[in-house]
C-alpha cells in the first residue's frame, strides 16, 4: 500500500530544520553508506550520522512519525530505524533499485526487517525540477512529489528510484520500519478497516455494530501480527 500522509511535520518545523541543513557542512556522500551495486546508481549527498547536526535533527524526524496517527495505523510498526537526510541536486539521482531486507537498529539493539519505506519531503515541489520518487508495484508506476513536511510510504518490496534533480535542491528524510504484520496486503486490510470504523464511529457513535466491528478487527490484528 502507497500512502500520502499530509503534515507529518508542520511548516515550522520544516522551516527550523531546513535552516540548519542548508547551512550545514555535515553533507558527505551517500555513496559512503551504499553497497557495492547501489554504489553505481547512487548520487547523492546523506547527513553524516556521526555529526552534531544529525544528532539533533533525527529526534524531531522520529516523534513526528512515531506521533503521527495514520502512519501508526497503516504501519503497525513495531521499530522505526533512525531517520536519515539526503539531498540530490547537480543531476543527482538514485536508479532503480528495491532497499535492503535487514539493517540494523542501534535503537533495538538487533536487526530488523524493513517492510515499509518511508520519504519526508524537506523541499517544497517548486525548489527543484525534476527529482520525483517514481515507485513500481502491482498496477504500474507511480510518480511521487509532495510538499515539504508531507509524507509517502510504501512497501520495501517495491522497486524505486529518485528522478534526475535538474535544478535546486531536493531534501528529504527517510526510513524504514519493522511492522508487526509483515504482508503488505494484510496490513492493508487493517487500515481499510480501522479507517472504516473510525468513520462508522464518527457517524453513528459507539453502536454495537461498531463495537463489533472493533473487535473484529483486534482479533484480526491478533491472528496477524508477530512480536
Ligand atoms: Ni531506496
Amino acid at each position: 500500500m502507497m500512502l500520502h500522509i499530509p503534515a507529518v511535520l508542520t511548516k515550522q518545523q520544516v522551516a527550523q530544520i531546513r535552516h540548519q541543513l542548508d547551512h550545514s557542512h555535515a553533507w558527505v556522500s551517500g555513496q559512503d553508506s551504499a553497497g557495492a551495486q547501489a554504489q553505481k546508481i547512487k548520487s547523492n549527498l546523506q547527513i553524516d550520522v556521526h555529526s552534531a547536526i544529525y544528532q539533533t535533527l533525527h529526534p524531531i524526524l522520529s516523534q513526528a512519525i512515531q506521533k503521527n496517527t495514520l502512519i501508526r495505523s497503516a504501519t503497525l510498526a513495531k521499530h522505526v530505524l533512525t531517520p536519515m537526510f539526503n539531498c540530490y541536486q547537480s543531476l543527482g539521482a538514485y536508479g532503480n533499485h528495491v532497499d535492503s531486507a535487514i539493517q540494523f537498529s542501534s535503537d533495538a539493539g538487533q536487526a530488523i526487517r524493513t517492510d515499509v519505506s518511508i520519504t519526508v519531503f524537506l523541499s517544497e515541489p517548486h525548489e527543484y525540477e525534476g527529482g520525483e520518487l517514481i515507485i513500481e508495484d502491482h498496477y504500474g508506476s507511480h510518480e511521487v512529489k509532495l510538499d515539504a513536511g508531507d509524507a509517502i510510504i510504501y512497501p520495501a518490496t517495491s522497486l524505486h528510484r529518485v528522478e534526475p534533480v535538474t535544478q535546486g535542491k531536493r531534501i528529504a528524510s527517510f526510513t524504514w520500519m519493522q511492522s508487526m504484520v509483515k504482508d503488505d496486503w494484510q496490513r492493508s486490510m487493517l487500515f481499510n478497516l480501522d479507517m472504516t470504523i473510525l468513520k462508522l464511529r464518527q457517524q453513528l457513535g459507539d453502536s454495537e455494530e461498531v463495537l463489533n466491528l472493533t473487535h473484529h478487527y483486534h482479533n484480526l490484528l491478533r491472528q496477524w501480527a508477530d512480536l
